[in-house]
């Protein structure tokens, strides 16, 4: 979703902005814009479309001298995307000009209040309240005005503001929203996101709710919302530049899908010695393992399918009930979570709206949450009582595919440590499902290299609607395989637990019609088979995803892990069927990366 950047030093700031908000793209935006203060004025550029829009429009930033500024993407919520609601946005007196991430739910009652005062809106966005109320409140202190005009925002928001006064300043404050600082050499930034600072420094300041920062080259003064100054620590980021680099990949979906053996062994290496799982000295204490009466997974999206993964392994493994629960839904359910409860919170982002409230609800009823998530330092790792990051690196795809099979990594190795715990498994299994999850990297890479024969598959997809059928984990693979293919080719996919297709879906069944068939559960392999026959009566042509019409076959593993496996064919085919209909893969229409509304 949006995406902000900020820049001060003595270079130009125009073309670190664009630089920036290119690390951004991947979020997902509709339009672009920067604010860069030069000659006691601020220069506003702003397009709708794409940065390369900007780009031109500003000759690459030189058009935009100055050397401090501020940039933003724009995933458009109030108002289209259109050029007047791209931001920044500039105070009638043009004395400040305000980038934003998030959403203030007050904006309306806001807005009526501005109006009345005389300010006049020249956008339809909920951040143009913001700009007006800094004009407002100003007498000359900018930290005051910052400070009373975020008192007056309900919502979210991780804000960067320039004013004409201190030329040289920038100013962020966050609540709800991510909002990184950079520490450079005689130049400052910020960013929602590591990946638009990696190239200029792996110095990092994480902002928490409600601090407020000043910017200048030489200096960077935190303070709380009461206004205290802050000492904050600098972290180090271990992500490299190459890391969210294409690195000669056509694109970065498919740069991330061969990097899945990598990270993989990335989540697993640090956390079995010995032939024994420990976990970032992570430990239920005997109370809190009596207490594991049920576990609730929840998460969005392809985190959720992976959830619905996760719960199979460690049912089966820890004989605990486990629940999976859409965190949009848990939200507002009024769920029958307490103290005896442990939440398993998964997130790539960690900024998912929607799963943060749900972690939120859960930790107010008593639970103890557990984050399962890749961006360090990210809200819901901040959230939760305790973390264990999945290593993937950074992902820039929106369609997640490392992200996933590293979530689910992580779910085996808390199944695995915790049927030890509960004494569910006994030693010769336990050891025997290890040594099989150290094995989960090579047979990804077997997987990804036995079937060179997906991008010729995918060509006959490229214009059908599809099925996606499977039992037990393979129902779980199916669901996001029908996801992946539905968000990068827009093609139509749906997926069913395959016993239920003859309930009534089984109408849709006619002739040629593509059903993709996961079938990896040994155990179940008959029972899914009949439902093949059942739709290839009806005229369906079927592709089988098995260990075993057209066969893609992945290497024999332990089924309680085979979605790990099952699911890199099904990334490739929804990759190759995208790219033959010539689909933006890395961006697809309509999606972000993080979702950070609700
Ligand atoms: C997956 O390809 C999606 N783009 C999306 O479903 C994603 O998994 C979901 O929005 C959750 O994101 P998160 O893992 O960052 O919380």
């Amino acid at each position: 979703m949006c995406g902000i950047v900020g820049f001060t030093g003595a270079r130009a700031a125009a073309p670190v902005l664009l630089g920036g908000l290119e690390r951004l793209e991947y979020r997902g935006y509709d339009s672009a814009g920067i604010a860069v203060l030069h000659g006691g004025a601020i220069r506003v550029e702003k397009v709708s479309g794409r940065i390369a829009k900007l780009r031109e429009k500003t000759g690459d930033g030189a058009l935009t001298p100055g050397s401090a500024g501020i940039g933003h993407t724009r995933w458009a919520t109030h108002g289209a995307p259109t050029d007047l609601n791209a931001h920044p946005h500039l105070s009638n007196d043009g004395r400040f000009a305000v980038v934003h991430n998030g959403i203030i739910e007050n904006y309306l009652e806001l807005r009526r209040e501005l109006i009345k005062d005389g300010y006049v809106f020249q956008s339809e966005t909920d951040t143009e309240t913001i700009v007006h109320l800094l004009e407002k409140y100003y007498d000359g202190d900018i930290k005051t005005a910052v400070m009373k005009t975020a008192a007056r925002l309900e919502g979210s928001y991780a804000l960067g503001i320039v004013c004409t006064d201190t030329p040289d300043a920038l100013y962020v404050v966050r609540e709800a929203s991510p909002l990184i600082l950079g520490v450079g050499v005689g130049e400052n930034y910020f960013a929602s996101d590591v990946t638009a600072l990696v190239s200029h420094t792996k110095n990092v300041i994480y902002l928490e709710d409600g601090e407020f920062a000043k910017l200048t080259p030489d200096s960077i003064m935190v303070c709380d919302c009461a206004g205290r100054e802050l000492k904050k620590p600098i972290s180090r980021v271990t992500w490299s530049v190459e890391a969210a680099e294409k690195g000669g990949y056509e694109h970065f979906m498919l740069k991330e899908i061969m990097e899945q053996p990598a990270a993989v062994k990335a989540a697993l290496a640090p956390r079995i010695h010995e032939g024994r799982v420990q976990l970032d000295g992570f430990e239920l204490s005997a109370d809190e393992l009596r207490g594991v009466g049920k576990i609730i997974i929840t998460a969005c999206g392809s985190a959720y399918y992976a959830g619905c993964s996760g719960r199979y392994a460690i049912e089966r493994l820890c004989r605990v009930p486990v629940q999976v629960e859409l965190a949009s839904e848990l939200r507002y359910s009024d769920p029958m979570v307490d103290e005896h409860t442990l939440v398993l919170v998964i997130s790539q982002s960690g900024e998912t709206a929607d799963t943060i409230a749900a972690l939120k609800e859960c930790k107010a009823r008593g639970a103890k949450v557990i984050g399962i998530v890749n961006v360090v330092g990210s809200t819901i790792a901040k959230l939760a009582d305790h973390v264990l990051y999945t290593f993937a690196g950074p992902e820039i795809a929106v369609a997640t595919t490392k992200g996933y099979t590293t979530q689910l990594t992580v779910l085996y190795l808390f199944a695995l440590y915790l049927a030890e715990k509960l004494g569910r498994i006994d030693a010769d299994s336990y050891a025997a499902l290890v040594k099989e999850l150290q094995h989960l990297p090579r047979k990804i890479q077997q997987t990804i290299d036995m079937n060179w024969q997906l991008p010729k598959l995918a060509s006959r997809y490229s214009s059908r609607s599809l099925f996606f059928i499977g039992r037990n984990t393979d129902y779980a693979v199916a669901l996001e395989g029908a996801l992946k293919m539905k968000e990068i080719s827009y093609l139509h996919a749906e997926s069913y637990a395959a016993g239920e297709l003859k309930h009534g879906t089984i109408a849709l069944i006619e002739e040629n019609q593509p059903v993709i068939a996961v079938c990896c559960n040994e155990a179940l392999m008959d029972k899914t088979l009949s439902n093949i026959v059942e739709v290839k009566a009806r005229g369906a042509k079927v592709k089988i995803v098995s260990q075993a019409d057209d066969v893609i076959f992945i290497p024999r593993a332990e089924t309680v892990f085979s979605a790990a496996l099952a699911v890199v064919p099904l990334q490739l085919l929804a990759y190759y069927a995208a790219k033959e209909k010539g689909c933006d893969i890395d961006k697809p229409k309509n999606l972000a990366k993080s979702v950070t509304v609700e």
